[in-house]
This record gives C-alpha cells, structure tokens and sequence, in this order.
C-alpha cells in the first residue's frame, strides 16, 4: 500500500523532469517564441476577467428523489449527485440552494455562485416553483448579458428570462414555464395542454438532430470535437428520460419562446415523433435541455444510459461549457463565506442498491422555513 502511495508523486515527477529536458533540448530567444520575455515563457498569466474558482449553484428538488426509499420525511429535498459532479468535472465547486430554507438564508447562497442549474425532476409542489421564479428575479436584477450562466435540464423555463416578460411577468407564463420544467406532474395545469405534447421518450438513448444552417458558435456545442458533433446525430449519444414535450412547431409558434429562444437541435422518440432537445437564449448564457448531459458519466440505474467513450466526451464538454461560462461570472464571494456553504459540508447517500433511478443522492432534511 504504502509503495503505491510514494510511488504516485515520484511518477509525476519524473515526467515533470522529462518534459523540462525536453524543452531545454531546443532553446529560443524570446523573439522566435513570440512569449513576453518578462514572462515565465511555459505558463500563461491567467486573464483577468475570468473566475477561476467559479462556483455553481444547484437547486434542489422536493422529496428523497428515491421514491421514499430513504425517507417520508416531506421536509426532505435532494440534488442527485450527477448534476454535482458534472459541475465538478467542470472545474467548478458546487453550492447547494436547498429550496425549503429560509428565503434569507437561500438568497445569501445565491450571491455565492458563478452559475445556476436547475435540475430535471418531478416537483409538483408549488412551494419549489414559486422559489425558481423568485430565484430568477434575483438573476435578473442582476446579471448582464453574458455574465451569468443558468443551466436547465429541461428548455421551457428560460421563457420567464425573456426581458419583456420578466417585466410584465404573468402568471400564466409563469405556469407554462413551470410545467414544462417539472416535465409530467405538472402538464394537467390547462394552461400548458396546449404547446405540451406526450412523447414517448421515457427511458432511452437517442442521437441529437442540429436544426438546419444552425449556428453553433456560442453554444454547448461549440468546442466538440467535429468527430464528436458528427456522431451525435447518427448514434445514440444523450439519454431521455421524460414523458412531454414540445414540437418544433409549437415552440415556433409561441412568441413568448421563439422570440427568447433559438432552437439548437431535436430529438425523435420512439415514435419517430420529433421534439425540440437543446435551446439556448439568443442573448443570454442560458441553455435547456430535453436530455440528460449529466447522465452518461455519472448515472448507473438504467441499462439505457450510454457509457461508451463518445458518450463520456458529450458529458465533459457539456460540463466544460456551463463552467466556461461561469468564469465570465464577474461575481466574487468572500471565500470563507463560499467553504462554509460549499456541498463538501454535505455526504451523498448511496441509493444504488435498488437498480433504478439515482446512483447517489445528496438529501437535505431541516426543517422548513419559520416565517
Ligand atoms: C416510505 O413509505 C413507503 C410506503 O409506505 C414505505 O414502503 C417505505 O419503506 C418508507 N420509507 C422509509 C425510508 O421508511
């Protein structure tokens, strides 16, 4: 044991030795490098304007995210600890929003992050819905264009971000935007029957279809390696795992959507039905998702989920790309406030056992808010 454990620093360091000889082997004058000579001519000073220390806030969900097989406790919520370590894998730390703590002490956390995700689920509780709108209130006092990244597993939800409707916001868009987040439990609200439709895309693997003369620059998409975007669409690379959605004609058809929205790629279900995938904010570092990125590395509960090589990559990019956006976070907590809030204070729980749903859960079980 104790060989393995000097023998680890000892490698890195011989292929530390070997590269330094290396580039000694061929030495050049500043100006044939084109390196700043005042500068250490093998590492690049960090830029400025980028957070290298970004964090990520995860909003958790209601219940044990186990069906109750570890607990009943209707206080209790969970983060599944995929949506954690695909920020982690990232380069990111993560904050948990715990949605059912005070409001006070939820918003302090909010101040900490560099990034949001709000993850797939099955709320049905108003409570959650009525903190993700107040939490993008608080985003959009005070974000700028650019600055802030906001991830969803599910697209509809960053209707609310449109600018004229964040002013004029309507409780109606507020119920449509909700029930396509919360994917099933909530489509029987009669405001959403009609851009929701059923899909039969419950637990499968699926390739991503990119909407015509599609753009990607500027998107999830945009560092995959062209290898990568091109298997995408023949093989099946991203995981499903709901039960509504929206056709591409429906979205089109919603001004609310389409005006906030551009469209990146598209899904077809089992039925050869197709459904919009992936939509990012034409103006705004926000991305939807009607797949799992998280699922592919981290995820172990379905025989569905693809674990080749490929699939992998399309997790780490994915995960690259929320946290290069969260760097252009110009926010920049006091760090002692960050470790004492940081998910590291928290133990996931095993939940593996059961052969289904999440491989590790993060609960959180305090009491609610006294108001
Ligand atoms: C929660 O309730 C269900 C149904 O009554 C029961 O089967 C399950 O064991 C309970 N879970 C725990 C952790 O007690």
């Amino acid at each position: 044991m104790w060989r393995y454990c000097f023998c680890l620093p000892l490698l890195l360091f011989d292929i530390g030795v070997a590269k330094a000889s290396d580039s000694s082997a061929s030495i050049f004058l500043p100006s044939q490098t084109g390196v700043d000579g005042s500068r250490s001519p093998v590492c690049s000073s960090p830029d400025p304007n980028l957070n290298y220390r970004p964090v990520i806030g995860i909003l958790s969900h209601p219940g044990d995210g186990a069906s109750g097989r570890l607990t009943n406790d209707t206080s209790s919520t969970y983060i599944a600890a995929s949506y954690v370590k695909f920020a982690e894998a990232g380069g990111a730390r993560v904050i948990p929003l715990i949605y059912n703590e005070p409001e006070r002490l939820l918003f302090q956390k909010l101040e900490l992050v560099n990034g949001v995700i709000f993850t797939g689920g099955w709320a049905k509780k108003y409570q959650y819905f009525d903190i993700v709108k107040k939490i993008f209130n608080v985003l959009f006092g005070f974000v700028l264009p650019g600055t802030f990244s906001v991830y969803n597993t599910i697209p509809i939800f960053f209707m609310l971000l449109h600018r004229k409707l964040w002013r004029e916001m309507m409780l109606e868009s507020i119920f449509q935007y909700m029930a396509f987040a919360s994917d099933s439990s909530l489509c029987q609200l009669s405001l959403v029957r009609d851009i929701l439709e059923r899909f039969d895309a419950e637990d499968n693997a699926s390739s991503l279809q990119f909407v015509e003369n599609v753009n990607i620059q500027g998107t999830l998409f945009q560092r995959f390696p062209p290898e990568l975007l091109k298997k995408l669409s023949t093989d099946c690379l991203v995981m499903q795992k709901h039960k509504y959605g929206i056709t591409p004609a429906n979205f089109r058809g919603n001004p609310a959507l389409s005006s906030f929205f551009e469209i990146i790629t598209t899904c077809v279900d089992e039925n050869s039905k197709t459904y919009v995938s992936t939509v990012k904010a034409k103006r705004y570092p926000i991305t939807g998702f009607q797949w799992h990125p998280e699922k592919n590395a981290f995820e172990w509960g379905s025989s569905q989920i693809p674990h080749s090589e490929d699939a992998i990559q399309v997790t780490q990019h994915a995960a690259s790309y929320l946290v290069s956006e969260a760097r252009k976070s110009k926010n920049r907590p006091e760090s002692k406030k960050v470790l004492s809030n940081l998910i590291y204070n928290y133990k996931p729980t095993y939940c593996g056992y059961a052969g289904r749903g999440y491989d590790e859960v993060y609960l959180f079980t305090q009491p609610r808010a006294r108001f």
